[in-house]
């Protein structure tokens, strides 16, 4: 199947994350955003009702549930691109209600987006300089020293050049976005969201409509964003790619957090189970969201089979 990682070198997983047992809202050691109470309703619909969430710090996260969850919306509540009912929360220990989406960015908090918003008429390099950290808010300052910003222009650019490489995407610099594949725009975004040198990066499906080479780079990169020391919290609908590199994983759905936990021990949570498959036990979880590509059947009984162990006929050859 092609998108299974297990082809890959299993990633060291981080342990010890939280205080006492697994359960949504579970305290954690250190975490680095705290959410309260944060609902938002669209009409008479509850998009989100999270009544508490800790994000640990330095660790990879995922954010999982089946479609319509709540999970954009509520990326969109903590990055300042929407504005919640009611409620708090947090990053780094610092309220973040009201602050505008480029502020939270500046404070270390970077997102991208499920559908990318690379911007298709400047070049590859134009979107990279538009990440930078202080490209705003001082304008008139940068206009009236221009040794200043021709410093840091040249710095802003040797970064993005940096990043460029790093994604492979160098050669492409002076292309359009709107050229790129779908793939190298999701890299793009990636590298973008680097230029602001982030504490905690949020990534909204990474990996959806990226072929299967590109997918293992970009696992690759989400992994080295941990071993720089940032905390990732990233949505992702297949399965294997979050057992593969989540330390731990918080599950949505209508709305709320419904479980949290290890990947393999909230997998087995029969409310996860439940709110994914519905009647349909004998799906694999990455099929029934239609991200996992190639032989079906086959990626739904090995899955059964984890999920069931021996007591199950059905799992089996
Ligand atoms: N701007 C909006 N106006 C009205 N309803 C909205 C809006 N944004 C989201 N919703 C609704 O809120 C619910 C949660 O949507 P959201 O996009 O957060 O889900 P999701 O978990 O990200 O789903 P997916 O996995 O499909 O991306 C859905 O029912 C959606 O239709
Ligand atoms: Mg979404």
């Amino acid at each position: 199947m092609s998108s299974n990682p297990s082809s890959l070198p299993t990633p060291e997983k981080t342990t010890g994350l939280h205080v006492g047992e697994p359960a949504p809202g579970v305290a954690k050691v250190d975490p680095i955003m705290v959410v309260d109470n944060v609902s938002r309703t669209f009409g008479g619909l509850t998009a989100v009702n999270v009544e508490h969430l800790e994000v640990p710090r330095g660790a990879i996260t995922a954010l999982i549930g089946p479609n319509g969850a709540g999970k954009t919306t509520l990326f969109n509540l903590m990055t300042g691109f929407d504005t919640p009912d009611t409620g708090t929360w947090s990053f780094d220990g610092s309220s973040l209600a009201g602050v505008p989406a480029f502020k939270v960015a500046q404070r270390g908090q970077v997102r991208t987006f499920q559908l990318t918003k690379a911007l298709g008429l400047l070049t590859v390099m134009e979107n990279m300089k538009l990440g930078a950290k202080d490209q705003k808010g001082e304008g008139i300052f940068r206009s009236l020293f221009p040794f200043i910003w021709k410093k840091q222009d040249a710095e802003i650019e040797a970064r993005a050049l940096e990043l460029l490489e790093r994604f492979k995407l160098a050669k492409l610099k002076d292309e359009f976005a709107a050229s790129l594949s779908g793939g190298q725009r999701k890299l793009l975004e990636m590298a973008r969201a680097l230029m602001s040198v982030p504490t905690l990066v949020m990534l909204d499906e990474p990996m959806a409509g990226v072929n299967p080479a590109l997918t293992e780079s970009l696992l690759g990169h989400i992994l080295d964003l941990k071993k720089q020391g940032m905390t990732v919290l990233f949505v992702e609908h297949d399965m294997h790619m979050v057992r593969h590199i989540a330390d731990w994983v918080v599950v949505m759905a209508e709305g709320a957090v419904i479980a949290e936990g290890p990947p393999d021990e909230v997998m087995k949570n029969p409310a996860v189970v439940d709110a994914y498959l519905g009647s349909h036990q004998e799906v694999d979880l990455g099929v029934v969201t239609g991200r996992i590509e190639g032989d079906s059947a086959a990626a739904a009984a090995a899955l059964f089979e984890e999920l069931h162990g021996d007591e199950s006929g059905k799992g089996g050859k």
